[in-house]
């Protein structure tokens, strides 16, 4: 793409280009209907009083697609310094209580829908093992499945459906360095209804695993100082069979 500078980065099958002030994320043709519903739910979000990046622009061809959007201002979480951690956290935990307290969404990503996609990459065989924790990649993923399976009455019975980020991770998530407020929640593809607890699990284990933190700070500015473990861990252990 001339006069786009390639960036490196990212976890997903897509490229992704900056020129001035705009990202461009580009996809091979099989990814398209992903990147879509991606502009779809970046274009709903910044119709919202939560900050995220703009759409500029939508290219799509035969060789695939490119979602244009502005550059959210500030440092992506994974690139804060240890001493702003603590107050990341304040900041990250009212931007998510905003988020969850969005109401006329959509887009709906129900548990069916999520374990069935985990059942297609296990069957698949596509799981990555970089995305396990050393417990977990001893065990086959056909065994991490099965223990997702039985623990899902639990976590369906007592599910809390609120307008979730989806991949919630430290490096979706852009700060103003010297606020500390989220400036934008951006890698919108899995936005929709779900589970609160998708995005609760991902956030502190990201907290806990990236900034070697305790996530206590970012429960209680989110409001819930003591969550349900046994839900967190349903999630954590759901979310990293839903890639590949
Ligand atoms: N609009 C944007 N504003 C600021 N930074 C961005 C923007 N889009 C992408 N980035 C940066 O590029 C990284 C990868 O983009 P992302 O959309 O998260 O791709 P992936 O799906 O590969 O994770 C982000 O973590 C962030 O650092
Ligand atoms: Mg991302």
């Amino acid at each position: 793409m001339k006069g786009w500078e390639p960036l490196k980065g990212g976890e997903s099958d897509t490229s992704l280009y900056r020129r001035g002030d705009v990202f461009a994320k580009c996809c091979p043709p099989e990814g398209v209907p992903e990147l879509r519903d991606e502009r779809d739910r970046a274009e709903w979000l910044a119709g919202t009083a939560i900050p995220s990046a703009a759409v500029v622009d939508w290219v799509e061809s035969a060789d695939g697609a490119c979602l244009m959007t502005t550059a959210v201002p500030g440092v992506p979480g994974d690139s804060l310094a240890v001493e702003d951690h603590a107050g990341a956290m304040a900041g990250l935990g009212r931007a998510v209580r905003e988020l969850h307290s969005l109401t006329d969404c959509p887009f709906e990503r129900p548990l069916a829908s999520v374990v069935a996609l985990a059942e297609d990459v296990v069957r698949r065989g596509a799981v990555n093992p970089a995305f396990l924790t050393d417990e977990w990649r001893k065990l086959e993923p056909a065994e991490l499945l099965a223990r997702v399976v039985a623990e899902r009455p639990y976590a369906e019975s007592l599910q809390e459906l609120a307008v979730c980020h989806g991949d919630l991770c430290l490096p979706n998530v852009i700060f103003d360095p010297s606020t500390l407020e989220v400036t934008g929640l951006i890698d919108l593809g899995r936005l929709g209804i779900s589970d609160r607890y998708i995005d609760l699990a991902l956030a502190t284990i990201q907290i806990h695993d990236e900034w070697s933190a305790d996530p206590a700070p970012f429960l209680a500015s989110y409001g819930l100082p003591d969550p349900d473990q046994r839900r967190l861990e349903f999630h954590r252990m759901l979310d990293p069979l839903t890639w590949g």
